[in-house]
């Protein structure tokens, strides 16, 4: 059966580049409609640009641009980056479009004669200089509970607290810089504690079919025990000055950026239905048959998993089939970072010529249709892409193809046949519906593993069969046309099962097997006899792991300037909370809209002095717990030429010690052995931290590639 299904990934900000975060879930969703798609299903993918809100509207004003000019050109950057790593939406639109309008004033008027509209007047923050109301995100303080400095108005990054704005000690807007007064205004509000959104968000989360496991936890977490009511309304309006949709009938009045977000997932299907003449209802009219299904970070649940089906069922629309969370991407074990150049963008993994490929392949190998985070460990990246795609399913079809061209004209055997087949190479074609069973339930961590397994299978097949010993004699021509014909037929199957995740590699595949573009059904069939293939050309080079050192290179930021930059006033920062891309947003223009900040240093020290310091390179040999200590690490540091040093580290908050073993850092060797309770510690390693280090971020120094234990560092 057809099935119809529209499906959907989270709507990226316009004000910020797409990065290998944004990654995890546009190629998760790539795949999986891509996967649809070969199976016969009706399926669209439609995204859009998330255009509303303060951030875009500040961020265009410091770039002298109209949030319009802004957004045009960040459609433009999204979607080459999109395209570059073979994301291929049906519709990449613009929540700024009439459809979006039309569907966000529609479902707000239909939840406002439901009567689960109400105005109430709210007090908030004030920036009197630049006559705004401020999001909590753009007022800082000191936090309430431990007092660190520069704070954001929602929660303290030091302590882990969260507060209301109006709790921060001495606060400041972060776009002014003035202090923020307090200002009433009123304000519209999802009644999301309705009793009929509760026993609908009741019933429809209960659904056990419908949600993963740990988002239905999360849900029932939220909504409470039954008959707890603890789902609050929700405040979907800001004021003017709002880079948004007014609000009808509330000059001044705007809709929230997160209103209009998810109906921008309406806004670009309605636009994809005018391209395609597609039947909008069909897809959105309550009773509707078609599957729906949103793919999103775990950090904006709340949103899809609560407001969206609550908004939806009230205003008259059918609601989601499913929700899919996924976790958050780390690199090398840790979040990712400029100053690490692990915040890595995905122009400059293009740009820098990286294959789109590999990260596609090394993503899909970690996904497995859960919630949890997944790493990108930059090592076994290139280790999995090399010895999976290019030793394992590459080979094959050049250790076939060669003897094909040369000694049979590029002709398959007239004769095979699928007994053949299944007799010498059993259960390849026979895998198709279990590899698409881990698919469909987007365990591609699986599917990948079943197909290289199906890989070594054949690469056995070969080194029994050792095609280039038949082809030595004249009396095994005919025994090594078979071998190669079966071989090139395993390939084909293997490239049907990976096209999903491989889209471009598996086209140069199709190309080479002189093949239409594969379907799953064509699973089900061999190559026919006497299928002539065309000459074979290298389809994927190895990763070098120079390239990986030289990505990193290119995204790591140097903090020089700042430091010599003098004092100003406290620094700007446009962000939302909420979302992993966000945060990493956020991060990302904390640091680009950074205005130098005053710092304290130490008085000034002599070249002399600081040639006291004896600083080496050190390998970190071995890494534990200390029993009983909370803060430290073990390390066992070589120094190369059989020197080794004890030192303990206060580095347990930021590191496991797993991951430490055998990276390179940076010690204090000349520094007095000292005894603690644990033992002697002789050193100690360098790591960076915020300058009141209160602030959880803590990073091991690491040198440069090429460096060796013992090197001094001057
Ligand atoms: O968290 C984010 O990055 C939002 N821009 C996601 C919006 S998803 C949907 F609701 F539009
Ligand atoms: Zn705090």
């Amino acid at each position: 059966m057809t099935r119809k299904i529209l499906v959907t990934s989270a709507l990226p900000y316009a004000n910020g580049a797409i990065h290998l975060g944004h990654l995890v879930e546009y190629v998760q969703t790539d795949i999986w409609t891509r996967f649809q798609k070969m199976r016969g299903h009706e399926c669209w993918y439609v995204c859009a640009d998330d255009t509303h809100g303060t951030p875009v509207m500040l961020r265009a004003e410091k770039e002298g641009l109209t949030p319009e000019q802004l957004i045009a050109r960040v459609h433009a950057e999204h979607s080459r980056d999109f395209a570059g790593f073979h994301v291929a939406f049906d519709n990449y639109y613009t929540t700024h479009s009439d459809e979006t309008r039309h569907y966000a004033e529609d479902i707000f008027a239909k939840l406002k004669a439901a009567g689960l509209i109400e105005i109430r007047s709210i007090e908030q923050y004030y920036d009197p200089a630049k006559q705004m109301f401020l999001p909590d995100r753009f007022i800082k303080g000191e936090c309430p509970k431990c007092g660190a400095k520069d704070q954001y108005g929602d929660a303290c990054e030091s302590c882990g607290a969260a507060y209301a704005p109006t709790d921060l000690k001495n606060p400041y807007s972060a776009v002014s810089g003035a202090a923020p007064v307090l200002k009433s205004s009123d304000h519209y509000f999802f009644k999301l504690s309705d009793p009929r959104c509760q026993s609908f968000l009741r019933q429809w989360t209960q659904d056990s079919a419908r949600l993963q496991a740990e988002a239905s936890n999360k849900l029932q977490e939220w909504l409470g025990a039954p008959g707890e009511n603890k789902l609050t309304d929700w405040d979907i309006s800001r004021d003017a000055p709002y880079f948004g949709f007014e609000i009808p009938g509330a000059p001044g009045k705007f809709f929230y950026v997160w209103l209009d977000a998810p109906i921008g997932y309406m806004g670009s299907f309605k636009n994809l239905c005018a391209r395609k003449g597609l039947d909008f209802d069909e897809f959105w009219a309550k009773g509707s048959t078609a599957e729906l299904y949103h793919f999103i970070g775990k950090d904006i649940l709340y949103f899809h998993a609560l407001f969206w089906p609550a908004e939806l069922e009230h205003a008259g629309y059918r609601t989601p089939t499913n929700v899919f969370a996924h976790g958050f991407l780390t690199v090398d074990g840790a979040k990712m970072s400029k100053s690490r150049g692990t915040f890595i963008t995905a122009e400059s993994y293009l740009v820098q010529g990286l294959n789109p490929e590999w990260l596609r392949y090394y993503l899909a190998a970690k996904l497995n249709g859960t919630m949890e985070d997944i790493d990108l460990n930059l090592d076994d990246f290139t280790q999995r892409v090399n010895s999976d795609l290019v030793g394992k399913y590459i080979n094959i079809a050049s250790r076939a193809a060669g003897f094909i061209a040369k000694r049979f004209g590029g002709t398959l055997l007239h004769t095979h046949s699928s007994e053949q087949f299944h007799a010498e190479l059993p259960g390849i074609m026979e895998a198709a519906e279990e590899i698409a069973g881990y698919y469909e339930a987007r365990d591609t961590a699986r599917a990948l593993r079943r197909v290289m397994a199906l890989a070594d299978q054949i690469n056995q097949y070969v080194d029994k069969n050792q095609p280039w010993v038949l082809a030595k004699s004249e009396e095994h021509t005919e025994r090594l046309h078979v071998v190669c014909t079966l071989l090139i037929n395993a390939f084909r199957l293997l490239t049907l099962y990976l096209k999903p995740v491989l889209p471009k590699l598996a086209q140069r595949a199709e190309e080479f097997l002189n093949v239409a573009p594969l379907h799953w059904g064509d699973a089900g069939h061999l190559l026919p006899p006497a299928h002539l293939i065309n000459g074979y050309e290298h389809l994927m080079q190895r990763i070098d792991p120079k390239q990986i050192d030289a990505l990193i290179a290119a995204n790591r930021e140097s903090l020089e300037p700042t430091v010599a930059q003098s004092a100003v006033s406290p620094a700007p920062t446009v962000a939302e909370p909420h979302s992993q891309q966000r945060h990493a947003q956020h991060q990302q223009h904390t640091e680009d809209i950074m205005q130098p900040q005053a710092i304290s240093l130490e008085p000034t020290i002599s070249i002399d002095d600081f040639s006291k310091v004896d600083l080496r390179i050190a390998r970190i040999a071995d890494a534990q717990h200390v029993e009983g200590a909370d803060k430290l690490i073990r390390l066992t540091l070589d120094l190369g030429a059989g020197n080794t040093r004890n030192v303990f580290a206060g580095i347990k908050s930021a590191y496991d010690p797993a991951q430490l073993v055998g990276r390179l850092t940076v010690m204090v060797a000349n520094l007095a052995p000292r005894k603690m309770k644990f033992g002697l510690s002789e050193g100690m390693v360098l790591a960076a931290s915020d300058a009141d280090g209160k602030s959880p971020g803590l990073f091991l120094l690491s040198p440069d590639s090429g460096a060796t234990p013992g090197m001094k560092v001057k």
